[in-house]
């Protein structure tokens, strides 16, 4: 037989095997698709908007081929109920990602690890070691020296009306926030003083920027059976990024280890804390603080891309930033910061918080994974099914929000719709059992800078980039980002010195 023949065999024998499986099972509605490559040719560069524009054609269900992986989609508050909490159990494991492979340690994180006794012990571990109330308590004067930094430089450049660059401030104090919970290590400073930086720091910063830019990237790898998965062209790049990242992290694993070592010595972070967990489990145990510890600093980008995305739509609504800040100044006054401990009387800076995360919820896919076949509104969902919950086309699916595109905070006045995952229609950290455990971190290093951002300064836009650069351009990844960092001139609103 010639080639072409061979080739039109394969694709009846395909196709024939597609039909079968799908006659066999009650799936869920579904686009056509290619032999192969299934849906694949449907996705475009923003998983997120592909998905929406799926389910608003197909319905709150959909079932997708990608490659030989099969999918679905859910964007239903009532189907993700059904998924997060319903069947959490069942759909508690994650699909395979290629990160998880080569930059955390061949699946020694807690993100990327499929559902059972590693990931139990090492949530357990952060949420009994790290994410304690306690714990996070004693922080608090580590995000209170950081948010004071980040003021005083942006003070420094409202003498100047010098246009800043907010993502590279917003990043850098996370980051700030972050190592120092993590291995007690403080590398950057703000503005006038970049000098300072270490470049071995700079570059280890910009591999946990990269390392979540690669996550939702095109990976042939994850979309074909596990046997074949070296064929992906990307593996080389990835360890080049790996081999950058673990230098420098097992030089600050060294240091502790060998601080450790000494017999006074106490656990001071949580790097400390792991490695005398783990201990008992060597080179092992080393590669799963690493990649842990990788984790945790990349959940930080989220804090990051929240409070650019809010001043961003309230440079863009005056009158909402206004009210924001005529609430401050009643609870706390002009003479003062806002402290952690004033959060819950300003119950109008909450719902713009909860606001930003509806309609730009920072991490827009929640990607999940059947471990059993089941059923799913009446439908079959078969066993190692990926599944994408997209909270970001809930947030804004106007048969669950008025006026779903306006950004309007008074939706969340008195009503008790929160963000911790018992509300389906809003679903920033998730819910169940891979709900994000730094939840309440994330929210006070965000909030923490945020409310003090509204309270010390008034913003403008930079002439001559005003809100048509910005609006709606997001960037692909795990996290959701402006497409372009936002740079904003500002004018002191307090009395100096703050
Ligand atoms: C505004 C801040 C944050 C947002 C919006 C956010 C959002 C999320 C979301 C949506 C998930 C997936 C949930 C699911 O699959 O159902 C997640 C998982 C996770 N987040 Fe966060 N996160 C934030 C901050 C943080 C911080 C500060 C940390 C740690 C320092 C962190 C650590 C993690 C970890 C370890 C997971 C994996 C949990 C698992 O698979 O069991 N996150 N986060």
């Amino acid at each position: 037989m010639e080639f072409a023949q061979y080739a039109v065999v394969l694709l009846i024998t395909l196709l024939f095997l597609v039909l079968s499986f799908k006659r066999r099972l009650n799936l869920p509605p579904s686009p056509w698709g290619l032999p192969l490559i299934g849906h694949l040719h449907l996705l475009g560069r923003m998983l997120h908007l592909s998905f929406q524009a799926l389910s608003t054609k197909y319905g709150p269900i959909v079932f997708l081929r990608l490659g030989m992986v099969p999918a679905v989609v859910i964007s239903s508050p009532e189907l993700a109920k059904e998924v997060l909490k319903i069947q959490d159990a069942n759909f508690a494991s994650r699909p395979y990602l290629i990160m998880g492979e080569y930059n955390f340690y061949n699946f020694r994180d807690i993100g990327f690890v499929p559902y059972g006794d590693y990931w139990k012990r090492m949530r357990k571990l952060c949420a009994t070691e790290l994410f304690t109330v306690k714990r996070i308590e004693s922080f608090q004067g580590v995000r209170t020296r950081e948010m004071r930094g980040v003021l005083s430089e942006l003070v420094n450049a409202a003498d100047y009306q010098k246009p800043i660059n907010m993502r590279h401030l917003l990043t850098t104090y996370v980051f700030n926030v972050v190592m120092q919970i993590l291995m007690s290590k403080r590398f950057f400073e703000y503005g006038e003083h970049e000098a300072k930086m270490s470049s071995e720091a700079e570059d280890f910063k910009h591999i946990v920027f990269e390392i979540t830019e690669q996550m939702l990237q095109f990976h042939i790898s994850e979309f074909v059976p596990a046997f074949m998965r070296r064929i992906d062209w990307k593996i080389p790049e990835m360890k080049r990024i790996h081999a950058r990242q673990d230098k420098f992290l097992q030089r600050i694993l060294d240091d502790h280890k060998a601080r450790l070592e000494s017999e006074t010595s106490q656990p001071i972070d949580f790097m400390d804390i792991m490695l005398q967990s783990l201990k008992s489990e060597g080179a092992r145990g080393e590669e799963s603080v690493k990649a842990i510890v990788t984790e945790l600093l990349s959940g930080g980008d989220t804090s990051a891309s929240l409070i650019e995305w809010t001043l961003l739509e309230l440079m863009h609504n005056p009158l909402i930033l206004q009210k924001a800040q005529e609430e401050i100044d009643t609870v706390v006054g002009k003479e003062r910061l806002v402290a952690e401990s004033d959060f819950d009387k300003l119950e109008y800076l909450q719902a713009i918080v909860k606001e930003a995360f509806r309609i730009h919820p920072p991490a827009p896919l929640l990607i999940h994974m059947s471990t059993e076949a089941c059923k799913v509104a009446g439908y079959d969902i078969p066993k190692g099914t990926s599944t994408f919950v997209n909270g970001y086309a809930i947030g804004r699916d106007p048969a669950v929000w008025e006026d779903a595109l306006q950004f309007k905070p008074e939706r969340f006045l008195g009503n008790s719709i929160d963000v911790k995952g018992q509300d389906f229609e809003l679903l920033p950290f998730g819910a169940g059992r891979r709900m994000c455990p730094g939840m309440s971190l994330g929210l006070k290093t965000a909030q923490l800078l945020l409310f003090n951002l509204i309270h010390s300064f008034d913003w403008s836009f930079v002439p001559g980039k005003g809100m048509d650069c910005y609006e709606l351009k997001e960037q692909s990844g795990t996290v959701l980002w402006l497409e372009t960092p936002l740079e904003v001139v500002v004018s002191s609103r307090l009395p100096k010195p703050i």
